[in-house]
């Protein structure tokens, strides 16, 4: 946090030592914009798409980690709407990531029980990422545990626009006023509306790579999430750091619009 000192017309950075608790509470949706894959990679002289396979591994150890903290939704930003501007090379590394993601790991998630979802405008991906999407959905899909919520070609401001279209068409139908519009019947009609209505939106955004932007990501959904952003690049997050951004969660005082209790 940036503390801004009147008397010296400075803002300095302020460091916050918190500890982890594991009794203390657990965000139970965490949502995290993977970022700074390709710096990690060109840091050590390597190819971008270097950056994303080690970042695989990362979705990896922070899924188990998660779902071992007892996190019931962890939703993952990994391709955008946006992302499609990249050069093509980089583009179709990315389209076959979940495929080997998938492929490897779904034994694991199985023993984890994890259940995946993949939200976002999943048509428009290449056969082969839509196939390994929906087989990891079939195989995971009597899973109990944590929910593995991948956003795959997701814009939050599209999603808004489809949610839109999609009431304005269903009230039409009805012939409804618009007076059933409501935030519950809005927050239905996004890409979270099939996890349970008090699961829906982020307890806890993390941002990695020390960009401190959202980036067209859940907009609707992190009214009241709190904020976690680090320097740490994607490929280098870790368990560690993980507990450390929840520790920061845990000494937040969330007041929702209200009071101090
Ligand atoms: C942003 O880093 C990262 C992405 C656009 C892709 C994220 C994808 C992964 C972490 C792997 C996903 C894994 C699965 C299983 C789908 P950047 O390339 O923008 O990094 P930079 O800002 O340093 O260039």
């Amino acid at each position: 946090m940036w503390r801004f000192f009147p008397q010296k017309n400075k803002y300095v950075q302020e460091e916050a030592e918190f500890t982890f608790d594991s009794n203390r509470a657990i965000p139970k949706h965490i949502a995290i914009i993977m970022d700074g894959n390709g710096r990690w990679a060109q840091n050590r002289r390597l190819p971008r798409v270097a950056g994303h396979k080690e970042g695989m591994e990362t979705v990896k150890t922070i899924t188990k980690h998660a779902s071992r903290l007892g996190v019931k939704v962890l939703t993952l930003y990994a391709f955008s709407t946006e992302n499609w501007k990249r050069p093509e090379e980089e583009v179709s590394f990315l389209m076959q990531l979940p495929v080997d993601f998938f492929d490897k790991f779904v034994p694991e998630l199985i023993k984890e029980n994890v259940k995946v979802n993949v939200m976002g405008y999943t048509e428009f991906l290449p056969a082969h990422t839509q196939d390994a999407v929906t087989r990891a959905i079939e195989q995971t899909k009597d899973n109990t545990g944590m929910v593995l919520n991948f956003a795959l070609n997701y814009g939050s401001r599209a999603e808004i626009v489809t949610a839109v279209k999609d009431i304005y068409a269903e009230l039409k139908k009805k012939d409804a006023s618009e007076e059933e519009i409501t935030e519950t019947l809005i927050s239905d009609h996004l890409m979270t509306g099939f996890l349970p209505i008090e699961l829906r939106d982020p307890e806890l955004l993390i941002r990695t790579s020390g960009e401190e932007r959202i980036s067209n990501f859940l907009l609707w959904q992190i009214a009241y999430s709190e904020l976690f952003f680090t320097d740490a690049l994607w490929p280098d997050f870790n368990g560690e750091l993980l507990e450390m951004a929840i520790a920061a969660f845990q000494n937040r005082d969330r007041r929702f619009g209200g009071l101090k209790k």
